[in-house]
């Protein structure tokens, strides 16, 4: 079928080429010749022939050990369908597990499909600060106006989404289930969104269960969050911003979500002795429950990931919107933490803040005026 349809196409480029005296049919004939469909079984296969098919179905695929599902460099426009299970081999190893760069690319998954990480072969409890080197999840690095939607995922090996150097992507009704490293020595540092240096995207109706980060953004503007579960992590955070080599976080909407039985809620940290900014950020109708460290939290001393105690001044967080941020702490949990260097901190509007349960902090400090802690 396929090759029947390139010969045509060979026979019509010949047929031009003696019509025409001039011509130049490689770009079109190119397109042309793209097979409407592929459906691989293999991940070598299907990396080869990337570019050859407009609609890549990766089916039931095993992907070896120690290798990335190599979806980058796509042609404009293409789609790629995740179906049935997709499998990884053990190794040891930084990943990515899966990698999709491109423009204008669709990425979803087919109905009762399953990206099974396999992630209990490496979890210790270490997750991505010792013990077995672990292979990061999906790399959406370089994507630009693209979607990845109805994504069913299960036990990552340790961080999820990597998303950077993005510009235009939505990420819709994605599904992280990692609720089964819940256990001594399980999974650490599964972060589900990572954003860096992106600009424009869209992360909607995300289901999360894991055991850090729902959302962590080290840099990027124009950023939105919206209609998000997330259970068992760390909470909804900016940061830690500073210290890398693209330090702003400028425009952020987090809305519409709940946040249960994770350690945070709602979290912005900055890096100690650095410098970069964090302006422009709203976290709306934000519902809290069984959160068993800090409700909201947010302070500007972190460094090597701990907080020092000491803030510095040099990434100011300006522009910062909390409005029906509601719902409880656990008894032991702090419901609101504000640690800001001395004039560092400005323009807040908090309306509607309402965070319940625990033992008010005595060590607030460099606490805006529109805030209370
Ligand atoms: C703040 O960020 C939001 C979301 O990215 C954006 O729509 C809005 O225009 C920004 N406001 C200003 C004053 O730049
Ligand atoms: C907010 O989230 C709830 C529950 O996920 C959903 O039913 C509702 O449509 C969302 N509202 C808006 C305005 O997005």
């Amino acid at each position: 079928m396929v090759s029947a349809r390139i010969a045509a196409l060979v026979l019509g480029a010949g047929a031009l080429v003696a019509a025409a005296p001039a011509p130049t049919p490689t770009q079109p004939a190119k397109l042309q010749d793209r097979a409407a469909s592929c459906t691989f079984t293999d991940a070598a296969v299907a990396s080869k022939s990337k570019t050859a098919c407009s609609t890549i179905v990766l089916s039931n695929i095993a992907v070896p050990s120690g290798t990335t599902l190599d979806m980058t460099k796509l042609n404009d426009g293409t789609t790629v369908i995740f179906e049935g299970t997709t499998s990884f081999g053990y190794k040891e190893w930084e990943g990515p597990l899966i990698s999709v760069s491109g423009t204008k690319i669709t990425v979803k998954g087919a109905s009762g499909h399953v990206i099974d990480g396999n992630g209990a072969k490496w979890w210790d409890g270490e997750g991505s600060n010792g013990g077995k080197t672990k292979p990061k999840f999906f790399y959406a690095h370089s994507l630009k106006q693209s979607t990845i939607s109805n994504l069913n995922v299960k036990n990552t090996p340790v961080q999820g989404f990597s998303i950077n150097s993005a510009t235009d992507l939505v990420l819709d009704h994605i599904t992280i289930d990692n609720s089964a490293g819940d256990i001594t020595d399980g999974g650490h540092n599964t972060d589900a969104f990572d954003v860096g240096s992106s600009s424009g995207i869209t992360i909607s109706n995300a289901n999360i269960k894991n055991q850090d980060d729902c959302l962590a953004i080290n840099s990027g503007t124009n950023i939105h969050f919206v209609d998000g579960t997330c259970s068992g992590g760390h909470g909804l955070s900016i940061g830690s911003v500073g210290g890398r080599s693209d330090n702003t976080v400028d425009g952020v909407v987090i809305e519409n979500s709940t946040i249960t039985n994770s350690q945070n809620g709602v979290r912005i940290k900055t890096v100690y002795d650095a410098t970069g900014k964090v302006n422009n950020v709203t976290y709306k109708d934000i519902t809290l429950s069984g959160i068993t460290k800090y409700g909201v939290v947010i302070e500007q001393d972190y460094e090597n990931g701990s907080p020092t105690g000491t803030p510095t001044t040099g990434v100011p967080i300006t522009d910062l919107t909390l409005s029906g941020v509601k719902g409880s702490v656990s008894s032991s949990a702090t419901p609101i933490y504000i640690l800001c260097g001395t004039g560092s901190c400005s323009d807040w509007t908090w309306s509607n803040v309402a965070v319940t349960g625990g033992k008010a902090s005595t060590e607030c400090s460099g606490v805006p005026s529109g805030a209370s802690c």
